[in-house]
């Protein structure tokens, strides 16, 4: 079937029967997860920052697969990407998630706070530039998930935190089409086709850019083979 890519102005480039058939087949969220992704639904002032049901598995199965003990994520919101990686590491695993707003990390904070999760993980308050820089590592997985012009600096500042099997996944690489659109001039998506390049050029790392969700690129070192 020849299939033609439109334009979005938002929402999923992925063709929406095929995507919601997806969907129905993915594990649907649970537990601490579930209600902090219905609280986000029903209060917080922009749900679809929230990590989607596609890119939550995604990331257990990075984990569980990878056997990932370190995680980091840059922009916690309100916790649901959190809680859904802390599902899946081991006893003694741990994640560091980055937020800026102070508000925000208050009210992901609550939701640890009220799982089974909360001696798992710890968000940090602030710009997540700074932040990084007094973070030594080395993380077995990090999910770059925050302000979209800041993708090819973070990229710069995790790629030599990375274990020796550690793994880059990174959110909104089509930015609702606007990616593929080659006139668009958003700073946001310049940004993200500049990350995306960076990483595509970088002889030391493999990657895929999975078309689900708004689009997740998974990065890690190129083994020595
Ligand atoms: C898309 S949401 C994160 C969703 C979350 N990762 C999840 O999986 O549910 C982006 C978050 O990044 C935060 N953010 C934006 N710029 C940031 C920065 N410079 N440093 C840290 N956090 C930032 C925003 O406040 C927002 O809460």
């Amino acid at each position: 079937m020849t299939r033609v890519w439109r334009p979005v102005v938002s929402g999923s480039v992925i063709e929406p029967t095929a995507e919601g058939y997806a969907l129905s087949r993915t594990t649907p969220f649970t537990g601490a997860a579930k209600d902090a992704a219905d609280w986000t639904a029903k209060n917080a002032g922009e749900p679809q920052m929230m990590a989607g049901l596609a890119e939550a598995r995604l990331l257990q199965a990075l984990i569980v697969t990878g056997r990932a003990q370190r995680v980091l994520e840059i922009g916690t919101f309100t916790g649901v990407g959190a809680l859904t990686i802390a599902e899946a590491l081991p006893p003694g695993g741990h994640l560091t998630s980055l937020e800026v707003d102070p508000e925000t990390a208050e009210t992901a904070r609550g939701h640890i706070a009220a799982s089974p999760h909360a001696a798992k993980v710890e968000v940090l308050v602030g710009n997540a530039a700074d932040t990084l820089a007094r973070l030594p590592g080395p993380f077995d997985l990090v999910w770059i998930d925050a302000d979209k012009r800041s993708y090819p600096d973070y990229f710069q500042a995790v790629r030599d935190k990375l274990s020796g099997h550690g793994v880059i996944a990174a959110d909104n690489l089509f930015r609702d089409g606007d990616t593929l659109n080659t006139e668009s001039t958003d700073r946001g998506t310049l940004a993200m086709r500049d990350f995306a390049d960076s990483v595509r050029e970088d002889p030391e790392f493999d990657s895929v850019l999975l078309t689900i969700g708004d689009g997740v690129l998974l990065a890690w070192r190129r083994p020595p083979g």
